[in-house]
């Protein structure tokens, strides 16, 4: 579901007046559109989902509105940022946003175009792992991002996300860290997974980059599954209450537009920033069962160095890491 700017532009301004009733001439004139236009696209506005209170004879109010509801005329009357988002497709079910920004809107998509869903059915995580994702609780995104970087710097697009998401986090008062390579983690637990997926051509250039990033929110220990329960956690969790979903969205979308365009001026501060919120360095860990060692270092190709027990270092790829202390 996309949005047109002239239902955009009503929403926008019935939450300006919020709580006020507005009457259908003072929407319906600087739209350009006639009172009874502005009637058809309230009763399309309301099936969507949208609680527009209609005032017999005085006009229409926007009072209580669902701060979890990532419908595009709410999200999309709210956004700040110039690129990240304002190309926005929303389902309220999907089998995966990561597939459809892949399969379904590749090319033909601007950068910053996002995919959003409430409920995936086929949630995806690294390492073909399923990614949990029941409706009504939590962020799934895809964005899509033109490149500018060889696919050898993949990561960099990577960094990029969980800078943003790491700040995100941070910013409700959290003590949240990255870990190694597209993790964040808060409290020892797993709150928001990225995966950075590529286009690319047969000459080997990327076409695009997708970013899918999947995000905690109002998630109960008891909501999740049995198996990941001890390893997971959730904003609400963390802070002891629900956080209204569509303001930590827009933020979020600020956040990545802000970290993208530090990548591409200058990397280094991306990489500060991601040194110093990191969870793996210095730390002991162990990768797939294997290799188990200090880890030393990220290289600017995103692989890990870790410094074996007989003082070897080894690059490590990719791989399921655990932090052993
Ligand atoms: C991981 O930690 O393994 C990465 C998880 C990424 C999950 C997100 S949710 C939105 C997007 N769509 C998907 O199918 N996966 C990503």
């Amino acid at each position: 579901m996309q949005s047109d700017p002239k239902d955009v532009e009503i929403v926008r301004r019935l939450l300006a007046r919020r709580g006020e009733v507005v009457s259908g001439e003072e929407i319906a004139i600087p739209l350009g559109i006639s009172r009874v236009a502005l009637w058809k696209r309230i009763r399309t506005l309301k099936k969507s989902g949208i609680n527009i209170k209609v005032v017999p004879r005085r006009g229409y109010m926007l009072d209580n509105i669902e701060h979890d509801a990532l419908l595009p005329p709410l999200v999309l009357s709210e956004l700040k940022t110039s690129e990240f988002g304002r190309n926005y497709h929303y389902f309220d079910v999907i089998d995966s946003t990561n597939d459809y920004a892949l399969k379904l809107l590749g090319e033909k998509a601007l950068h910053g175009t996002v995919v959003v869903a409430d409920h995936q059915t086929k949630g995806r995580g690294r390492l073909s792992r399923v990614w949990y994702s029941p409706p009504g609780k939590n962020l799934y995104l895809s964005v899509i991002v033109r490149p500018f970087v060889p696919v050898s710097l993949a990561f960099r697009v990577t960094m990029f996300s969980s800078c943003a998401v790491c700040e995100l986090l941070r910013e409700l008062g959290m003590n949240a860290l990255i870990k190694w390579p597209n993790d964040v983690y808060v409290s020892g637990k797993k709150i928001s997974g990225i995966l950075t997926e590529a286009s690319v051509e047969a000459s080997g250039n990327v076409k695009f980059y997708v970013v899918g990033i999947g995000i905690n929110v109002n998630m109960a220990y008891s909501d999740f599954p049995i198996d990941i329960r001890d390893f997971a956690t959730s904003v609400m969790i963390e802070k002891g209450e629900p956080v209204p979903r569509r303001k930590l969205f827009l933020r979020l979308m600020e956040l990545l537009e802000k970290w993208y365009n530090i990548c591409l001026i200058n990397v280094e501060e991306a990489w500060m920033y991601w040194r110093r919120y990191n969870y793996t360095l210095g730390k002991r860990v162990v990768v797939d069962e294997k290799v188990t060692g200090e880890a030393i270092g990220v290289t600017p190709m995103g692989y890990l160095l870790v410094r074996l027990d007989d003082g070897k270092v080894e690059r490590v790829v990719a791989g399921d890491l655990q932090v052993v202390d």
